[in-house]
């Protein structure tokens, strides 16, 4: 395959009339027009997500010189970093009906931001492993013998990728790393997009690919979560793209605003103690389990005593002798990381009763209690038959409109704690 010599895609207006036929370009927010078939959609990163990555590097810290993508699907990513750091890029693409589009959504993204990055940019039609014949062409047809500073891929997975194993990726990220390895500048930054299923083991034979190459260079593997408890993205980033610390776990809300948390790996501990009443209940997002960064965030999140209830599943539970994050002040703590610390958080209250059961029969009695206690509200936060839980919230929504009094207006939540279930009453955040 890689004897088959690249060659450029010129986003001429042949190009556009092919690309506007069979995949009209569209634009996400204020970004700008791109090209992808349904295909390519599956496999490209939306742009909001991409900008939000490429804000992640450094730019003082990376050496002069170009972004690569060897893998470059549509271009979006390649396209995002260019724009977000200004410099020119190379992509490329191995599927001939793809890689035209990616060049005409470089040009177009150099036309929305109005910055000379995208006229040295080219996209190649060509194996992205076949470094040495994609810088001889590129520098041909360009004459910029800048070198690559900044190597990103995101390799493809098949549609029936069942292992999510490191040899169903195309390219191959030991093949491609070390044809690229002699081409990088020192200093450069790389950022390598896994599947986010890959094992820790799994993770550990990407460390050794990039220690085989580079030796005791800097990385840190990042977590990315848009929300819902789930790890959306799993990267590499390397050299300059590292950033001090081995994990990061960053959260993207739909807003673009972006949170992120670094660390290092430590495993949770879940305690058997029974959940007493007048503590203090958290359910937090899963994500900081799976990044290993529960313990860097219990340390900014709490103050007083604190011990896991659960550490699996998608509630996570932390207890606590006192309230958490009510406010950044008596926290001494940033508002930002008061904010980034408060986004980990799904729901938190005081524990006010235990209940034994959870079922339509038991409804009438939980809805005594939580109204006695105050409550106007109760959300189900708990484990639940997903063909029962609307019924049954919606059963619980209406005991609690017909019992509570009418000026009440706290809320509260039921979840699974001590093996049964408990009451809490919802606590809010600062409000500052
Ligand atoms: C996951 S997609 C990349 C998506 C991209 N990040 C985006 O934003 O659209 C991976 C791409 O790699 C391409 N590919 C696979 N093997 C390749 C190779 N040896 N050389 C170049 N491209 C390759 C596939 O055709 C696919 O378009």
């Amino acid at each position: 395959m890689s004897e088959i010599k690249p060659v450029v895609m010129t986003p001429d207006e042949k190009a556009r009339e092919y690309a506007q036929s069979i995949a009209p370009a569209v634009s996400e927010k204020d970004g700008p027009l791109l090209h992808a078939t349904k295909d390519m959609r599956r496999l490209a990163t939306p742009w909001s997500v991409a900008i939000a990555r490429a804000s992640l590097l450094n730019n003082n810290e990376i050496p002069t010189g170009i972004v690569l993508d060897p893998a470059c699907g549509s271009g979006t990513q390649l396209a995002a970093i260019c724009t977000t750091l200004e410099r020119p890029g190379i992509g490329v693409e191995l599927s001939g009906s793809v890689a035209p589009m990616a060049a005409i959504n470089i040009d177009n993204c150099g036309k929305w931001d109005g910055k000379k990055w995208s006229t040295s940019s080219r996209v190649l039609w060509g194996d992205g492993t076949n470094a040495k014949d994609v810088i001889e062409t590129f520098t041909t047809q360009t004459s910029i013998d800048q070198q690559i500073a900044i190597l990103h891929v995101d390799p493809a997975r098949p549609n029936d990728a069942q292992k999510h194993t490191l040899d169903e990726m195309e390219p191959r990220l030991d093949v491609l790393l070390s044809a690229w390895a002699p081409f990088l500048k020192n200093g450069a930054a790389l950022i390598l997009d896994l599947s986010p299923r890959l094992s820790n083991k799994q993770r550990e034979q990407v460390d050794q690919i990039v220690s085989e190459i580079w030796g005791d260079i800097m990385t840190t593997w990042q977590w990315m979560t848009q929300g819902r408890g789930r790890i959306d993205r799993l990267s590499l980033w390397v050299g300059t793209a590292a950033c001090s610390q081995p994990n990061r776990l960053v959260r993207l809300s739909k807003s673009g605003e972006i949170h992120h948390l670094e660390g290092k790996n430590k495993t949770s501990q879940v305690s058997d103690d029974v959940v007493e009443i007048g503590e203090f209940l958290s359910i937090i997002d899963p994500c900081l389990i799976a990044s290993g960064l529960a313990e860097s965030w219990k340390e900014i999140a709490t103050s007083g005593k604190s011990r896991w209830n659960t550490i699996t599943g998608r509630r996570p539970i932390l207890i606590t002798s006192e309230p958490i994050l009510l406010s950044y002040n008596e926290l001494s703590i940033q508002k930002e990381t008061y904010d980034m610390a408060h986004s980990f958080v799904q729901i938190k209250g005081e524990v006010v009763a235990h209940i034994s059961t959870l079922d339509f029969e038991s409804l009438s009695e939980i809805t005594q209690i939580a109204t006695k206690l105050g409550l106007s509200s109760l959300k189900i936060r708990c484990t639940v038959d997903p063909t029962i839980q609307p019924k049954l919230q919606s059963a619980l929504d209406r005991e609690m409109r017909q019992s509570c009094a009418e000026n009440s207006t706290n809320l509260g939540f039921i979840t699974e704690a001590s093996n049964g279930y408990v009451i809490c009453k919802e606590m809010g955040r600062d409000p500052a």
